[in-house]
């Protein structure tokens, strides 16, 4: 029997009506990003079915009933929208890769997952959530502050231009950040020491890839010192890459064991499955605290590309096939299906 896998994603289009800004669709994947990932199902032997992530997609998903989903969709619109695919297949009894609507909704908005992690005592920034831009700044939170949209990831909405000194820039950044993506605008305390991303892969005892370093000092000068979407979209291309990753990170023992230790409790506490990748920042103290959690990381397979999940992968001796099977295969393991998967020659964590 050949295991049927359901391929669900939302594709990049081209920004043509003005009203949007040019990042709007930062978060949705390439066409060659799906396909590189159909191409290593295939080769591990399932039967794929790409499923664009449109408002069709129930009843594709309900007509054609996959064994198995394997979930890259970012959603179409609104606060949960990561969660719709996973809440469609979990009211159609189908089984999918990656975390669970609840996950997925909590860790898209940055505030929420603040608040979950503060309460399990894992460090993250100081943050006041703006609705509006004349709201008080709490005196709780000292400049320099980033600002953010609350809900969006790929650093849309984040420029240099975020990272703000005083009350002038502050209010013209929440004003824009408001205005321009139509919902609030989360404001931290910036965090100004060495950036981390941590890849990790499985269930009950994730394994934490090589932890990927974001060495801001390598942005051109004058960018303010955060992975910004010029950072990562404009002055980093395929074309003329950016070589802004060190991975493994050159670290000591015990920074690596404490961020490590992080990662596995954050991802425990937010119950995220199968794969999922960590921002961290260190503090003025040398702290490290979570800026973020990505339960959905890109998977764009060009090296060229400068994907965080796949550069640490790569590190740790995977290829990209391998990456992909292995993130099936934890699910699958999951769910008790491991049985019916022909690819376990591309297996790299049983
Ligand atoms: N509180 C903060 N302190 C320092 N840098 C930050 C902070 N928040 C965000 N950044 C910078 O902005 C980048 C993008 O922010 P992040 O919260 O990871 O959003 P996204 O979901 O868009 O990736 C981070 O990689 C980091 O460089
Ligand atoms: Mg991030």
């Amino acid at each position: 029997m050949t295991l049927r896998v359901g391929l669900t994603y939302n594709l990049k289009r081209k920004v043509e009506d003005d009203g949007l800004p040019e990042d709007f669709y930062a978060e949705f994947d390439d066409e060659s990003t799906v396909n590189a990932i159909a191409s290593a199902l295939r080769k591990g032997g399932c039967r794929v079915i790409k499923i664009e992530a449109d408002e069709d997609a129930y009843a594709k998903l309900r007509r054609y009933r996959p064994d198995i989903v394997f979930n890259i969709a970012e959603g179409l619109r609104g606060e949960s929208r990561e969660s719709h695919i996973p809440a469609m297949l979990e009211m159609l009894g189908i089984p999918y890769t990656g975390s669970n609507p609840a996950t997925l909704a909590i860790c898209l908005d940055k505030a929420m997952t603040h608040k979950v992690l503060s309460a399990c005592g894992i460090p993250s920034p100081k943050f006041q959530v703006f609705k509006r831009p004349g709201e008080e700044l709490s005196g709780e939170l000292n400049f320099p502050l980033v600002v953010k949209p609350l809900l969006e990831g790929s650093s849309k909405g984040i420029r240099s231009s975020s990272l703000v000194k005083d009350e002038e820039s502050l209010r013209r950044q929440v004003s824009w950040v408001i205005k321009t993506y139509r919902q609030p605008a989360i404001v931290e305390e910036f965090m100004p020491g060495r950036e981390f991303t941590v890849g990790l892969i499985g269930n009950e005892e994730p394994v934490v890839l090589p932890i990927v370093e974001i060495c801001l000092e390598r942005l051109p000068s004058g960018a303010s010192p955060i992975y910004s979407y010029e950072a990562k979209w404009v002055w980093d291309t395929p074309e003329n890459p950016l070589e802004i990753f060190e991975c493994p990170a050159k670290i000591p023992g015990d920074l690596k064991r404490e961020i490590e230790e992080i990662a596995i409790k954050t991802f425990k506490v937010l119950n995220c499955r199968d794969v999922c990748r960590i921002d961290m920042r260190l503090d003025s103290e040398g702290v490290p605290r979570v800026l973020e959690v990505n339960p959905l990381p890109g998977l764009i397979p060009d090296p060229k590309a400068h994907s965080c999940l796949p550069e640490a992968a790569r590190a740790a001796g995977f290829t990209y096939d391998e990456l992909i099977c292995t993130i099936l295969w934890q699910a699958l393991k999951r769910y008790g299906l491991q049985g019916l998967f022909k690819g376990k020659h591309l297996v790299k964590i049983p």
